[in-house]
């Protein structure tokens, strides 16, 4: 069974192995505490609880929430919902950004987890659309998009940029 979880204290060993193997940016999915040792990284799961009200964030920043995605025991996938848009955001990243683990991958894990992230941040979504920035090479993150209803709103040199309206 896939569910998403917020970061939390309670899994910190499972989440510190998940994110101990992500780079720090694969296809423009940040990892911003790349590298972190495990003996630092309660600090990392504290900023991650953070995010979630705004606290200690860099200026600018809006709040976010870290789910982990998890397939019973494990976690296979990290997702990040920004909770609103701001200028930079509307313009690049957008809302959503997800990551999921090599070993995991082309099981259908980021369609079927962002088709839950949609479900568990429809009440909190701030505009009417999501908007999700992929590079344009990157197929399987854009298929995971249209996979969930979305449709490409426009796209420049590098990105697509997508958008999924919110369902009521
Ligand atoms: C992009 C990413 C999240 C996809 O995760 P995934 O769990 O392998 O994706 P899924 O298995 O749900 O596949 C989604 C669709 O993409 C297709 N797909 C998967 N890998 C693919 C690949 N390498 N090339 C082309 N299509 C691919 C799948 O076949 C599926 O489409 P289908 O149902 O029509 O067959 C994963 O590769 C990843 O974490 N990449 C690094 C981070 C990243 O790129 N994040 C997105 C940018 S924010």
């Amino acid at each position: 069974m896939l569910y998403l979880m917020q970061a939390n204290y309670k899994d910190i060993v499972k989440e510190y192995a998940f994110t101990d193997k992500m780079p720090y940016d694969e296809n423009g999915f940040i990892y911003e505490w790349h590298g972190t040792k495990r003996e630092d990284f309660e600090d990392v799961i504290g900023k991650m609880i953070d995010a979630r009200s705004g606290i200690g964030l860099p200026k600018g920043y809006v709040p976010e929430t870290f789910y982990f995605l998890w397939r019973g025991e494990n976690i296979v996938g990290m997702f990040r919902f920004r909770h609103y848009l701001c200028q930079s955001l509307e313009n690049g990243a957008g809302h959503i950004g997800y990551y999921i683990g090599q070993e995991y991958r082309g099981k259908g894990y980021a369609a079927k987890g962002l088709r839950l992230l949609l479900e568990e941040t429809k009440e909190s979504l701030v505009e009417d659309e999501y908007y999700i920035r992929a590079h344009k090479n990157n197929i399987a993150s854009q298929k995971t998009v249209l996979k969930n209803g979305g449709y490409i709103h426009h796209s420049d040199d590098s990105n697509v940029y997508l958008r999924i309206k919110k369902v009521h």
